[in-house]
């Protein structure tokens, strides 16, 4: 058995997959399948200060090779969640991530205040959801938004910081930079790619908001190399999402740069996903002799003959 433990921003992981934010719920939706410690992690449902009730359906749509949400946020706020949701999974071990959404930066810092003590390991603040008309995406895209945000709320965290980026990004490696600069511990991505479906019928957009995030194994490729550019771009973890539906996915990710990956879609095709890649990657481990999975972080090398990827 290869050691599949981990360490991003200080926090010790028993294993790098980590459920992925608004795929998982509150930790505890998946229990009829498999204990909620058989995951490294688990990224709680996005809480935003005040309860949000989310877009109007329909808001989710199949796509070729994965699916469209336009959920909204839609979650009970930050009282709802220390009151009732996060009590329910305290003692649990498993690291608990909050993922916290504001509509301005101030919001976004009042969150990090309110987690102070909370029984949460790592906060990880979404600037990078893209089916919300205030805050999101929209800070996620510039450096300027990113950094507003960043700096706020670590004038308030009382536990690390995970920044989770948008593809939406021009240059998603100078948002990463910018973020580290600000004092973000750690970077997960990429957030869903904004998308849409049309119904032949009707002619208009399969979902109520018209758009919605894409995610799913089409996404795979883009994350890697957005995962490749960022972790060359910047010193601190980076958390691969985007498509990880095997444990050859998870590699891959690490392969690319990635300390830990998180695993979102996929669970709607499969709920054991997350307990099939844990157990995939510790077989792959095994039959390459590979003692320590963290071993194979940032181990791809580019052809030599192509140094100038960057211009892709
Ligand atoms: C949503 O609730 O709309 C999805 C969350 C996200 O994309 O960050």
């Amino acid at each position: 058995m290869a050691d599949l433990s981990v360490t991003i921003a200080g926090v010790p992981f028993k294993n790098p997959v980590i459920a992925a934010s608004g795929c998982f719920g509150f930790g505890l939706e998946y229990e009829d399948f498999f204990p909620l410690e058989a995951l490294g992690g688990v990224s709680l449902k996005g809480t935003t200060l005040e309860a949000r009730a989310g877009n109007r359906p329909p808001r989710i749509a199949e796509t070729p090779a994965g699916m469209l949400n336009s959920v909204g946020l839609q979650n009970p706020g930050i009282d709802a969640f220390l009151r009732e949701e996060l009590p329910k999974i305290a003692g649990r071990d498993v690291v608990r991530i909050a993922n916290i959404a504001g509509r301005s930066p101030a919001e976004y810092r009042e969150l990090a205040e309110r987690l102070r003590g909370a029984a949460v390991d790592l906060i990880e603040v979404n600037i990078s959801c893209p089916n919300v008309r205030e805050g999101g995406a929209a800070f996620g895209a510039t450096c300027e938004g990113a950094v507003s945000v960043v700096r706020e709320v670590k004038k308030a965290a009382g536990q690390p910081v995970v920044v989770k980026l948008t593809p939406a990004a021009a240059d998603i490696a100078e948002i990463a930079r910018a973020v580290e600069s600000e004092g973000a511990d750690a970077v997960s991505l990429i957030n869903t790619l904004l998308g849409m479906r049309i119904d032949l019928e009707s002619r208009r957009p399969v979902l109520r908001n018209n758009f919605g995030g894409l995610s799913g194994p089409a996404l795979l490729p883009v994350a890697l190399r957005m995962v490749w550019q960022v972790s060359h771009a910047v010193k601190i973890p980076v958390i691969g999402m985007g498509g990880v539906s095997s444990g050859r996915d998870a590699v891959e990710m690490f392969l690319a740069g990635a300390s830990a990956v998180q695993v979102g879609a996929a669970l709607f095709r499969d709920p054991f996903a997350p307990v099939k890649i844990i157990g995939e990657m510790n077989a792959w481990c095994d039959t390459h002799g590979v003692e320590y999975v963290r071993d194979l972080r940032g181990a791809a090398s580019l052809w030599e003959d192509d140094p100038d990827w960057r211009l892709l």
